[in-house]
């Protein structure tokens, strides 16, 4: 077993690293103060390769391994998790579905400008009453022959209002179970197509989260992907890789954490000496140390299962479990040992606990991720 990473993935961990803290870092307070989407960064991001990292050459991507791109996710997620959801959407769920089952004309249409980074994509399946009981779909595209009648409402969706390529999910035969659902792209600008209110979120404020509404919105049938009815396998099949950018997330913000918190513990001065020379405050780093590298190892034993072929349903969904844990535990932790600097937004380590969370709830909850994990072990 080879645990070296090759030239190319410490390539891409430099070139996120540096962007995240040169460019990232700076506004970062600002952003989640004002929950203000990093419009130019993300710009930059698609124009550096970040937005389509896995997606061929040829439709405008990076052609690089899913490892890679978990590198790339876990380094902007040290610093902003606002941002590297908007890029693990964009890549691991639109870019991934239209590449891997759309058609060649909307690869042509729509893949291209999501990988090269000149429009922003969002993944529409959450509704108000259907959130991990996916199935349950209420928005409806009804049949008309040359084209679909989309309608219903969409809720708490990333990149809701930067984006303008939408993968909708909806039912076409109620009758039919799952197997009456499709997904279809609809473009910003349809006609009956409305970006709702804007959610004020505990964490990842910068990333804008928003309802959307669909009233009689005319898609054409060229924009459905997949056979009729392969709504809900696609969704199902998209998200496994999702989970691994959302795995990535969250080790990602544990890592900050954690180098924010070692950096700290080593300044820091009580009782006579640095607190990172107290046993309670070393002890500490030592479980975090621990628990961020098997998140890791999780985290990277998926990307290649992804990238060897494997099926890796299980292995995302347990990368996903346990990353999103660690964050969760790894960041309180690290607000502890900050103390009183912790708990105030300058020292980075509170937005990182309030960020975390969100780990544990989108692109499945952890008890969705225990369904997924427990029926692969059960059959
Ligand atoms: N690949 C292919 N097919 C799959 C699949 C997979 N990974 N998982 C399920 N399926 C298929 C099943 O085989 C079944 O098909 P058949 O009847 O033909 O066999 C069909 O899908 C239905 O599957 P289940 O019976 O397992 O469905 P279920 O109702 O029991 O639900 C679930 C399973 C795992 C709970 C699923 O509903 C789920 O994942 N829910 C969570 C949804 C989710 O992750 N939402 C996140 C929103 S997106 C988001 O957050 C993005 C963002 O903006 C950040």
């Amino acid at each position: 077993m080879n645990f070296e990473l090759t030239e190319e993935h410490l390539a891409v961990r430099d070139a996120a690293r540096n962007f995240a803290q040169n460019v990232l870092k700076p506004g970062v307070i600002e952003r989640d103060r004002e929950q203000k989407f990093a419009t130019d960064e993300i710009k930059q991001l698609g124009e550096l390769g970040f937005m389509g990292m896995m997606v061929d050459p040829k439709y405008g991507g990076g052609g690089m391994d899913t490892v890679s791109y978990a590198i790339a996710i876990e380094e902007i997620s040290k610093v902003d998790a606002s941002v590297s959801v908007c890029l693990s959407v964009n890549n691991s769920l639109v870019c991934y579905g239209i590449e891997k089952f759309g058609t060649e004309e909307q690869k042509q249409k729509y893949l291209v400008p999501l990988a090269k980074g000149e429009k922003i994509g969002a993944f529409c399946l959450s509704e108000p009453e259907a959130g991990s009981d996916a199935t349950s779909q209420r928005t409806t595209a009804v049949d008309m022959g040359d084209h679909y009648v989309l309608n219903g409402t969409k809720n708490w969706i990333t990149n809701g209002s930067s984006a303008s390529i939408y993968l909708v999910i909806a039912q076409t035969n109620p009758e039919l179970g799952h197997k009456g659902i499709n997904v279809l792209i609809v473009e910003r600008g349809m006609e009956g197509f409305i970006v709702g209110a804007k959610e004020d979120k505990m964490g990842i404020r910068g990333s804008d989260t928003h309802t959307l509404i669909f009233n009689d919105v005319k898609v054409p049938k060229e924009n459905r992907i997949g056979e009729d009815g392969f709504g809900f396998k696609f969704a199902m099949k998209t998200l496994a890789g999702g989970r691994i950018g959302i795995a990535a997330q969250a080790l990602g913000i544990a890592a900050g954490a954690f180098e924010l918190a070692t950096a700290y513990s080593k300044e820091r001065a009580a009782f006579g000496k640095p607190i990172s020379h107290h046993q309670a405050i070393a002890f500490k780093l030592a479980d975090m140390a621990t628990e961020i590298e098997a998140a890791r190892l999780l985290v990277y034993k998926s990307a290649v299962d992804k990238d060897l072929n494997r099926n890796y349903d299980q292995s995302s969904a347990m990368a996903k479990l346990y990353a999103s844990k660690v964050a969760m535990e790894q960041t309180v932790e690290a607000v502890q040992i900050h103390g009183g600097y912790g708990y105030v937004k300058e020292y980075h380590v509170e937005r990182l606990m309030r960020d975390a969370k969100i780990t544990q709830i989108y692109e499945g909850t952890s008890e969705v991720q225990k369904i997924v994990i427990s029926r692969g072990i059960l059959g």
